[in-house]
């Protein structure tokens, strides 16, 4: 697929900005208008903190590419999936032209990125077993559409898209297939990574927020085809990964044995959940969930939902599409937050 005829003109003839960290990152730097003697923190973080960071997040590329056995070509770096999500809106989208589809029920910030965009969003549902549903994409689908948006394993629904279906919507459709992988490190599935360098029109979003343990430092990235890893380097904001994300992800890949000890604790608890969940009188369906949450449909949605927050327990609403009324979403805490959730909602229902 010629990925260039999806790229807005104004990207395709960007002079993208030459940082002065582009060429040197080290020798006697006067070239930044830094401050030469230091910086107010310096020796607490050791950081080099009065330098700009590298603005090709070399090191970052480098040490990801090891772990996910991609070229670093393939890859780049983002302040959060959302700020991915969003150049890839601004990459591909001519405001007022183009359009976004979006399959739901989903995450959602594609919609609010495109809004802040001012870009069309067409909604198609998944199927009710949350699937692709090849029969409506057909009817709604146009030249116009540049990005297809759907996240496998789902949120709010936590299941995961078949990857065979993904892999025929990439085949099937001139658009990018942007697809968010927050939440593959709960599932058992392979992740697509791996197919961006046999599907150029296939963009992997993943983040540092979920199995890492790392939503306070915001940090995402993406697998894709290296032109389009090149507009992404091209658009960004030059200086987008600060040090402290540098040093706190590159310490955080090292210890991955970490993050799988986490998921294997979370797993262990959303299947305990699971199963009391769904013994409850008033619970009426608890989804199958590949992911770190559970969603659920019970009686009273609304009371229970308040009456727990009363109690200090907080999880979202999530009844705003037709096939998830009266849902709500629980993330997979601590062996004892679960208790007290359950213990809890047992006593309100
Ligand atoms: C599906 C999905 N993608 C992306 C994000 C945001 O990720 P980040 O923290 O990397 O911006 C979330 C956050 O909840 C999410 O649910």
């Amino acid at each position: 697929m010629k990925i260039k005829n999806l790229v807005r003109e104004n990207i395709l003839n960007l002079k993208p900005y030459t940082s002065a960290r582009s060429s040197y990152l080290s020798g006697i730097l006067l070239d930044a208008n830094e401050n030469g003697f230091g910086s107010v923190v310096e020796d607490e973080y050791s950081l080099e903190l009065n330098r700009y960071p590298d603005p090709a997040q070399k090191s970052l590329r480098k040490k990801m590419s090891e772990y996910l056995n991609v070229p670093e070509a393939n890859i780049c770096f983002g302040v959060g999936s959302d700020e991915i999500i969003d150049l890839l809106i601004r990459i591909f989208c001519e405001p007022r032209i183009d359009k976004v589809m979006i399959l739901q029920p989903t995450y959602g910030m594609y919609k609010v990125a495109c809004d802040i965009n001012n870009v069309k969003t067409i909604n198609v549902d998944l199927t009710e077993s949350f699937q692709i549903d090849f029969g409506k994409i057909k009817e709604f689908y146009s030249d116009e559409v540049k990005i297809i948006f759907l996240c496998s394993p789902n949120n709010p629904t936590g299941g995961l898209i078949s990857k065979s279906d993904i892999i025929n919507l990439a085949d099937s459709c001139d658009s990018i297939i942007a697809v968010d992988e927050a939440y593959i490190d709960f599932s058992e599935n392979d992740t697509l990574t791996s197919e961006v360098l046999n599907h150029n029109n296939i963009v992997v979003i993943r983040t540092f927020s979920k199995a890492w343990g790392l939503a306070g430092i915001r940090c995402g990235y993406c697998v894709a085809d290296e032109f389009i890893i090149s507009l992404l380097m091209n658009v960004k904001a030059p200086y987008n990964i600060n040090k402290f994300i540098f040093h706190i992800i590159n310490e955080a890949i090292s210890r991955k044995s970490v993050k799988d000890d986490f998921v294997t604790r979370i797993l262990h608890e959303r299947e305990r959940v699971f199963n009391e969940l769904i013994d409850l009188k008033g619970i009426d369906e608890v989804y199958h969930s590949d992911s770190n949450f559970l969603l659920f449909r019970c009686d009273n949605s609304k009371n229970i939902l308040n009456s727990l927050a009363e109690k200090g327990i907080i999880i979202r609403e999530r009844s705003g599409h037709k096939y998830l009324n009266n849902c709500l979403r629980v993330t997979i805490g601590t062996v004892e937050e679960n208790m007290l959730f359950l213990k809890s909602i047992k006593e309100l229902l």
